[in-house]
Order: C-alpha cells, then sequence, then structure tokens
C-alpha cells in the first residue's frame, strides 16, 4: 500500500514575504523532522527561484516539510537557455519534481515521450517524479478519458531506464484543474482503478506506485475523494496558497 502523499503546487504564485508566511504557517501544522512521521508525507512545489529560500525556511523550522519542483530539463546540461537541471535541484534537497502538468502540455507542448524523457532525468538525479496525466472536457465527453490517460502513462512505463519503484502519478482530469468542477469520488476512482492495473500488469513493484489526485481539490471535499480505495494523496493547487486550507487536506489523507 503506498504511503499518502499530498503535495502543493504553486504554480506562478509567490514572493519572497508571502512564501515565509505560507511555509511558517503550514511547517507549524506538520511533524518536525525526525519526529515519528504521520501516515502522510508532505511536500511543496513554490516557482523554481524561491527553492533556495524554501531550503532556509524548512531547514530553520526543522521540519518534515519536503520540497519539490514544478518541471526540471529532459537533459542532464548544456545549451538549454532557461531550462533548470534535475540535478541543480537536487543540489537544494528537492525530493519530487512534477512534470507532464496539463499546463505545460497545452502552453508549453510538451509531448507523452518529451515528460516520460522528464521522469527518467528526474530519477537519474536522484527525485521521485509525479508524472501528470489527464484528459480534456472534449475527450471525456467523447468517452476518450480512460484511453487518453492509458496512452499517456504507458509512455512513461515503456522507459527502460524508468524506476516505477520511485515514480508518483497524479490524475488531473483537466476539465477540473482551477475550475472548482472538481471529478466526483467515483469518477477520479476509475481512472485511478484504471492506472493501478496498469501499473500491476508491469510489475508488483509498481503495485506500490502512488497516484494522486489533483483538479480543485479542497478542504470540504478532500476527505471523500482520499476515502477512495486508489487514490493516495492529492496534489493540490489553489488551496495549497491557503495554510489553513492545505493542513485540512493533509488531516484528511492521514
Ligand atoms: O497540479 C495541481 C493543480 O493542477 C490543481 O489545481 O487549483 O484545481 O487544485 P487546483
Amino acid at each position: 500500500m503506498p504511503r499518502k502523499l499530498v503535495v502543493g503546487n504553486w504554480k506562478m504564485n509567490g514572493s519572497l514575504a508571502v512564501n515565509a508566511d505560507l511555509v511558517s504557517a503550514v511547517a507549524a501544522g506538520l511533524p518536525c523532522a525526525g519526529e515519528l512521521p504521520g501516515q502522510v508525507d508532505v511536500a511543496i512545489a513554490p516557482p523554481i527561484v524561491y527553492v533556495a529560500q524554501l531550503r532556509q525556511l524548512i531547514d530553520k523550522k526543522n521540519s518534515s516539510l519536503a520540497l519539490a519542483v514544478q518541471d526540471v530539463s529532459a537533459a542532464a546540461s548544456g545549451a538549454f537557455t532557461g531550462d533548470v537541471a534535475a540535478s541543480m535541484v537536487a543540489e537544494f534537497g528537492v525530493r519530487y519534481a512534477i512534470v507532464g502538468h496539463s499546463e505545460r502540455r497545452k502552453y508549453q507542448g510538451e509531448s507523452d515521450s518529451l515528460v516520460a524523457q522528464k521522469a527518467v532525468a528526474a530519477q537519474q538525479a536522484g527525485l521521485t517524479p509525479i508524472v501528470c496525466v489527464g484528459e480534456t472536457l472534449e475527450e471525456r465527453d467523447a468517452g476518450r478519458a480512460l484511453a487518453v490517460v492509458a496512452a499517456q502513462v504507458h509512455a512513461v512505463l515503456m522507459q527502460s531506464e524508468l524506476d516505477v519503484s520511485r515514480l508518483v502519478i497524479a490524475y488531473e482530469p483537466v476539465w477540473a484543474i482551477g475550475t472548482g468542477r472538481t471529478a466526483s469520488p467515483e469518477q477520479a476512482q476509475e481512472i485511478h482503478a484504471a492506472i493501478r492495473h496498469q501499473l500491476k500488469q508491469l510489475s508488483e513493484a509498481a503495485a506500490n506506485t502512488a497516484i494522486l489526485y489533483g483538479g480543485s481539490m479542497n478542504a470540504a471535499n478532500a476527505k471523500q475523494l482520499l476515502a477512495q480505495a486508489d487514490i493516495d494523496g492529492g496534489l493540490i493547487g489553489g488551496a495549497a496558497l491557503k495554510a489553513q486550507d492545505f493542513l485540512a487536506i493533509v488531516q484528511a489523507a492521514q
């Protein structure tokens, strides 16, 4: 059974002052580093420019809060202007790398193949990739949700260098992201169960891969979603920007 994981994706939000208040409030609600961990691992993914600030804040608080990033390059180093290598963020103790978020697939044209390469690059730097998958409303209305997600997952699992024991998948229906229109627990569980089946077909080890739900998860609906058999946590956008709401989701995952 995978450990529960709740990750806050701050997207392009924050400032030095706001970050200090938010991280302090979140850390105050979590166990200190080295204390007996709860049932839930918790991480936050700030804009990359704030990783060093958050590293210092978390260390100063001696918090168990982990760091994530919102993207990494598929390359290890070189002439890739604007990219950030996974090994670079690993130097700041970053534990997770979100890759293939639907906003990057849409606005940056990231393909299934590029996302898969980013997942491998993250692992090669010692990070755990959180691979985002999910269908658009048009694809769901056309009855293609399962097929679209299966293809996105397959593109990652077919990477021969991938270690499935160090992988997290996040199902984020595009139509639920930032809309307040959350997938019902049944809708989410259907896709999560299909992803779990796909993982099990690959190997028993993959059966322990955590599958997170993302898409308007909040303090009010988190309990019902997290009660589903194959929902192992959440990838949180808007609700991660308010410490009280984010901690309520963490509590719901306990
Ligand atoms: O990566 C998480 C994000 O896409 C979900 O956003 O605001 O719907 O929780 P939100």
